[in-house]
């Protein structure tokens, strides 16, 4: 088991990271104090694939376990309102537990709830996705989607503890695995170079077909672990500079810019966010390629990588004009507007805003728009 530290003064806790160890959260729930008792906020997938290991582990503690509908569509006032609702029936108070059991979606949605429900109870996050281990659940940011905006209601909360088994991962599908897999290569471009080189040297582990025998298994297990700390380990350090979002935390944005708009022109359908985010790295390292020396070498292993993992580089002919247009990029005034988050070097990242729309139409083109 790995332990990080998530330094927020008044406001740090830990990310543990180990495998099959859930049923050990019971006991540090105990230790700690941390509820007279505990409210398990889970999907009916996760439920039934974990929700039995965790509440083994708190048989000593009262607990209930409210099951929300699975999906982002869910991720919304609505579910908050009954899940405050249901909370009240089980006269939940300011000394009960939320654990919020799941990918990135429970995790947002109970973070949520545990921010506002009697102006703020304490929660664990246990993510079970390879995103939500990553990147979701650690940070603090919680909220559900307005219809017309996503994220767009929400609180800066901090829980009090990320507990990640990376057994969990292995009941994902391979999608899942994949998207998740965009944000870590995205850790290794942004902050650490021999995180970059770890991951090259161990694609082989880094999919579902690695979880098929016992021997693979093991293996495969112990690189997701070494990925979800370094991961972590990262991700930990960029909030714990920038915790509301003021500055720093934006090279967490790199391929997102123009990753999010393929997205959104696509209806969230082409492609899921990490496949999105994946083909908007490739695009900011094609820019960074002319405007701040990222060697085409580096832009070479940055697609070699992606690819090895599964993840798509190109985009199959979208127009180039739509792109701009959802990018808000107006013909003459770019300054000022769009950040874009480039490489230097693998490992280290500049925000640049004073593009030339040449510069990201030839980006556009190369990965496939037209
Ligand atoms: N708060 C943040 O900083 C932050 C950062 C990135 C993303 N997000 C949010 O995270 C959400 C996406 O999260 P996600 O990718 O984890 O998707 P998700 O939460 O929708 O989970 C994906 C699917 O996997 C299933 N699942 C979860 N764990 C499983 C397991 N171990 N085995 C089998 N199936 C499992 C779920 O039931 C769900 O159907 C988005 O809403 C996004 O906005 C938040």
């Amino acid at each position: 088991m790995s332990k990080i530290k998530v330094d927020l003064k008044e406001r740090s806790y830990d990310i543990q990271v180990g495998a099959n160890n859930l049923a050990e959260l019971g006991g540090i729930i105990e230790k700690n104090k941390w509820g007279k008792d505990v409210f398990i906020i889970t999907d009916p997938i996760v439920n039934e694939l974990y929700g039995d290991v965790l509440r083994q582990g708190l048989k000593n503690l009262k607990h209930c376990t409210i099951e929300v509908p699975r999906g982002e569509r869910n991720k919304c006032l609505r579910s908050a309102a009954s899940l405050y609702t249901k909370l009240v029936t089980h006269s939940a108070h300011r000394d009960s537990l939320i654990v919020a059991l799941g990918g990135g979606v429970i995790g947002d949605l109970a973070g949520f709830v545990a921010a506002t429900y009697m102006r703020g109870v304490d929660y664990l996050q246990v993510p079970t996705t390879l995103l939500a281990q990553v990147d979701a659940a650690i940070g603090g940011k919680t909220g559900v989607n307005h219809p017309r905006c996503k994220n767009m209601i929400g609180a800066f909360y901090q829980p009090k503890l990320v507990f990640s088994d990376v057994q969990t991962l292995t009941t994902l599908p391979a999608r899942e695995i994949c998207t998740g897999l965009a944000e870590v290569v995205k850790y290794g471009v942004i902050e650490d170079a021999d995180f970059f080189k770890f991951l090259e040297a161990n694609s082989k582990h880094l999919n579902t077909k690695a979880f098929a025998s016992p021997d693979t298994l093991r293996a495969s297990l112990k690189v997701w672990q070494i990925i979800v700390t370094e991961s972590a380990k990262i991700k930990a350090r960029v909030v714990k500079e920038d915790e509301r979002e003021g500055g720093l935390r934006m090279i967490l944005n790199f391929g997102h810019t123009i990753g999010h708009t393929l997205e959104s022109l696509t209806q969230y359908e082409a492609y899921n966010h990490g496949e999105a985010v994946a083909i908007g790295m490739v695009a900011a390292a094609k820019i960074a390629n002319r405007t701040t020396n990222f060697s085409a070498e580096s832009v070479a292993r940055l697609v070699e990588l992606l690819e090895k993992l599964g993840l798509p580089t190109k985009v199959d002919g979208l127009p180039i004009r739509k792109v701009l247009k959802a990018l808000e990029v107006d013909k003459k005034v770019i300054a000022g507007k769009l950040k874009f988050v480039l490489p230097e070097k693998i490992g280290k990242v500049v925000i640049k805003d004073d593009l030339s729309l040449t510069e990201i139409k030839l980006a556009l083109k190369e990965i496939g728009c037209k």
